[in-house]
C-alpha cells in the first residue's frame, strides 16, 4: 500500500530543570530531572530542498545536511535531520519550522537545544511513518546532541523525550512517580555556557580527580536519596537534599575557587528564598549563572518569589513534571 502522503507535522517538546545531580551526572552518576513547560515546536513539512525556518533567531534558509558544520541558529534541527535520514536512508527533502513557544526559555537556560532536538525526530518519525519507541527516538536524539555540542550526559534529552520527572544515569531514564513539586525557579540575569562549564570543570578534574570522584559519589547518594523523597512526597527532606547537593557543587575548585560552580548571584538568590521559608535551595544545571531552583511550601511560595525578585532575580513561572514530546497536529 502507498504511504499517505502528509502535508505538515508539528511536535512539542519540553524544557529541563535539573534537580539533583548536574556534573556527577556527567560522570557516570544519577541525577534527577524534570520536564518544564518552557516548549519548542518543530514542523516538518514536504519540499524541494532542505530548507530551515526559525524564525525566532531570524534563520530562514536552505541547508546542505549532508554537511557536518551548520549554521549555530539550526545546527540542532539541521543535525537531527541528517541523523534520521541517514538511519532511515532517506532522501526527500523537508523544510523544517522551529519555533521556542516560551522564547524566555530560550535565554534562561530551559534546555532549548535539547527540546528542539527532540521536537525535530519526533515530528520526522510521524512524518516519514517510521514506528519509533521513545528510547529510539531518545538515543538518536542524543546522539544529535553529542554531535552538535561533544559534550553532554543526555539529561535534557531524557527530559524532552520521556517528560515527567526522571530519575537518570547517562543513557537510561527511568520515569518517576511525582504529582507536584513545589518549585519556585528565579534567574540570575546571566546567560550561563554549559558546554564551557563542564569543560571547565573537566580540566579541573585531569588535575584531582580522586577529589571529584568523592564529590561525585556523595551526589550520587544525594540523587538516590531524593528520588526516595519525591516518591514518598517527602518535599522537606527533598529540600535539605537540595540544601546538601548545593553545599557540594561549592565544593568543586573551577570555575571559581571559593565558591566553585556556584556564584555570587546564585547564593543570594538561594540565600533569600531559604530565608524566605523554602525547603531547599540549589542553582540548577551547570552553574555560574542561568537559574537556581528552590522547593517550597505551597502557603511559602509566594513570599519566597518576593524575595528572589528582591534579591535581584527573575521569577519565572513555570509548570514542572510536564507531559514529553508529542505530535501537535498534522494537516494534508
Ligand atoms: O546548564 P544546563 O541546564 O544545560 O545543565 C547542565 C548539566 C550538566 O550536568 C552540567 C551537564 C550535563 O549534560 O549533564
Amino acid at each position: 500500500m502507498k504511504a499517505h502522503k502528509k502535508e505538515m507535522v508539528t511536535a512539542q517538546a519540553p524544557g529541563k530543570l535539573m534537580l539533583l545531580g548536574e556534573h556527577a551526572v556527567v560522570y557516570g552518576r544519577n541525577c534527577i530531572v524534570t520536564a518544564v513547560d518552557a516548549p519548542v515546536r518543530a514542523s516538518v513539512s514536504p519540499s524541494d530542498e532542505f530548507y530551515f525556518d526559525a524564525r525566532d533567531l531570524g534563520f530562514s534558509q536552505a541547508v546542505d545536511v549532508r554537511e557536518s558544520d551548520f549554521p549555530k541558529q539550526v545546527a540542532f534541527a539541521a543535525f537531527a535531520v541528517k541523523n534520521f535520514c541517514e538511519r532511515f536512508s532517506i532522501t526527500a527533502p523537508v523544510r523544517i519550522a522551529t519555533e521556542s513557544i516560551v522564547t524566555a526559555g530560550r535565554k534562561v537556560g530551559l534546555g532549548s537545544s535539547a527540546s528542539v532536538t527532540a521536537a525535530t525526530i519526533v515530528a520526522l518519525s510521524h512524518f516519514h511513518s517510521k514506528n519509533m519507541s521513545r528510547q529510539e527516538m531518545f538515543e538518536l536524539a542524543f546522539k544529535t546532541v553529542l554531535d552538535v555540542q561533544k559534550v553532554g550526559s543526555g539529561f535534557d534529552v531524557a527530559a524532552a523525550i520521556y517528560g515527567g520527572t526522571l530519575l537518570y544515569r547517562r543513557g537510561e531514564p527511568a520515569p518517576l512517580k511525582c504529582d507536584k513539586l513545589g518549585l519556585v525557579i528565579g534567574y540570575t540575569g546571566i546567560p550561563a555556557s554549559t558546554v564551557d562549564i563542564v569543560r571547565q570543570v573537566a580540566e579541573s578534574i585531569r588535575n584531582q580527580p580522586d577529589y571529584y570522584e568523592g564529590l561525585f559519589d556523595e551526589i550520587n547518594r544525594i540523587v538516590i536519596n531524593g528520588k526516595k523523597a519525591i516518591e514518598s512526597e517527602n518535599w522537606q527532606a527533598l529540600g535539605e537534599l537540595m540544601n546538601q547537593n548545593q553545599e557540594i557543587l561549592r565544593k568543586f575548585r573551577s570555575p571559581s575557587e571559593s565558591c566553585g560552580v556556584s556564584s555570587e548571584i546564585l547564593e543570594s538568590l538561594i540565600k533569600a528564598a531559604l530565608d524566605a521559608g523554602a525547603y531547599g535551595a540549589k542553582l540548577s544545571g551547570a552553574g555560574v549563572g542561568d537559574c537556581m531552583i528552590s522547593l517550597a511550601p505551597e502557603e511559602k511560595q509566594e513570599s519566597v518569589a518576593d524575595a528572589i525578585t528582591k534579591a535581584g532575580g527573575t521569577v519565572i513561572s513555570c509548570l514542572a513534571n510536564v507531559p514529553g514530546a508529542r505530535i501537535m497536529g498534522e494537516g494534508n
